[in-house]
């Protein structure tokens, strides 16, 4: 790697204008992984952490809930952001939702929709979001052989399914799609306003303005959705705190959509770059469910989440203190070369594929299920409907450096 890159590695860790560019993140992960993988990360505009970038680094810690704590700090916020949230707020947390806990009350929290989003119990919803994957497909059909396909189908689909999960009327969609970019896309002027933290406080209250209106109207007519069991939860027979019910609402809303679009686009480009991939998967569709994994593992499009050392301790060989901060790099993990047969390799049909893109232990994606649901039913209907795709301009990815995908995919296709 050029000495000048070596140089401001914390900068390019940090800057999020570096997830736009996914060869300079690769190479500067691939650099730790061989020659510091666990990194102590100093810059100006955050507080500092350790970066862990190896795979076996990654699961120990996540692995070991105990130890390394959720609290205080989940994601990157600039020194100056935080210090507005704590003005503005009176915490360092917005919202204090299921990655901002730890036991006991993660475990209490987590329950209440775990069986819900659990592997045989999302199937419940398998017909509809099939449905909507083939009305995906009819809009792609309808436009005539061009689309971005990022703007334009990936954007929408998994935000169409958060809303069957929540009970969401199908107006309220655009006001949806726009507060959670706010939320998760932000420091990307095109896609976010780049209005930084002021933009994502914004959103947070419309959010729980609109959720207060979903919460009074399940009370009144219970059905059978997450929007429903938030509404009327309990611990210990008392209902649950407000702040409390707005931040899960807040997670199942915005935790599901970008990350999932990310995946179902990247996976595209991952096919239209390696045409042998797409015509083995178009060969033989019963390989979906791996290939739904390595589109997932391929594009990673969680950057990161952090954990918190509660004792001093050790992990990769460094010595680690008390309150002391780790990065989980996520795409790293996906990427080492210890666990993964030429992890740079875009496989369709890879197996095992032991990645951590769901992160891992008590934390692991609660949605996990849905996501690759989702996924499996889209590209089985795009595939068998959509034909010859490639490329029809150059794709272009978000600048955000905790969750990032493509947000420009122009392909041309034949129907
Ligand atoms: C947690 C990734 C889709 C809801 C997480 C975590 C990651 C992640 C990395 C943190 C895990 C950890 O700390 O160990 C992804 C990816 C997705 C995706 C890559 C799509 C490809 C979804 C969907 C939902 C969802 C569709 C729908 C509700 C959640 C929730 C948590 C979470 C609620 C917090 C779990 C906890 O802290 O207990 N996800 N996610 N995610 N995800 Fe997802």
């Amino acid at each position: 790697m050029p000495t000048e890159l070596v140089d401001n590695i914390d900068h390019i860790i940090t800057d999020p204008v570096t997830y736009g560019d996914e060869h300079l993140y690769h190479e500067v992960f691939a650099t730790l992984r061989q020659s510091d993988p666990v990194h102590w990360c100093e810059t100006a505009n955050y507080r500092p952490f350790w970066a862990v970038t190896r795979h076996a680094d990654v699961t120990r810690v996540e692995l070991d809930a105990k130890s390394f704590h959720n609290a205080p700090r989940q994601f990157l916020v600039t020194i100056d952001d935080e210090k507005m949230l704590q003005e503005t707020t009176g915490s360092s947390n917005f919202a204090r939702n299921l990655v901002a806990m730890d036991d006991p009350d993660h475990r209490v929290f987590r329950a209440m929709t775990a069986a819900w989003f659990g592997q045989k119990s999302i199937r419940s919803i398998e017909d509809e979001i099939a449905a909507l994957a083939r009305e995906t497909v009819d809009r792609m059909v309808a436009m005539d052989g061009h689309c971005d396909f990022a703007k334009d189908i990936s954007a929408w689909f998994p935000l169409r399914t958060i809303m069957i999960v929540l009970g969401v009327p199908r107006e309220d969609e655009p006001l949806m799609l726009e507060l959670s970019q706010k939320l998760f896309g932000n420091t990307d002027a095109e896609t976010g306003g780049g209005e930084g933290m002021a933009s994502m406080l914004d959103a947070f209250n419309a959010f729980n303005a609109y959720f207060a209106g979903v919460t009074a109207d399940r009370r009144a007519n219970p059905r059978d959705d997450v929007a429903t069991i938030l509404a009327n939860a309990t611990i210990d027979g008392e209902p649950i705190g407000e702040a409390e019910r707005n931040a899960y609402y807040l997670i199942v809303a915005a935790a599901g959509h970008d990350t999932t679009s990310s995946a179902i686009s990247g996976g595209l480009l991952g096919l239209i770059r390696n045409p042998d991939q797409m015509e083995k998967l178009r060969a033989d569709p019963s390989l979906m469910p791996k290939a739904v994994d390595e589109f997932i593992r391929w594009t990673s499009p969680v950057k990161h989440f952090f954990r918190t050392a509660v004792a001093d301790c050790e992990v990769g060989g460094k010595a680690i203190k008390a309150g002391d901060n780790l990065m989980m790099c996520y795409p790293s993990a996906n990427r080492d070369e210890a666990v993964f047969d030429d992890p740079f390799a875009f496989r369709i049909d890879r197996f095992p594929n032991r990645h951590v893109a769901f992160g891992y232990g008590p934390h692991v994606c609660l949605g996990q299920y849905l996501a690759k649901l989702e996924m499996r039913l889209l590209y089985t209907e795009l595939l068998s409907r959509v034909h010859d795709i490639r490329l029809d301009g150059d794709p272009a990815w978000v600048e955000a450096n905790f969750v990032s995908g493509l947000k420009r995919l122009p392909i041309a296709y034949r129907t």
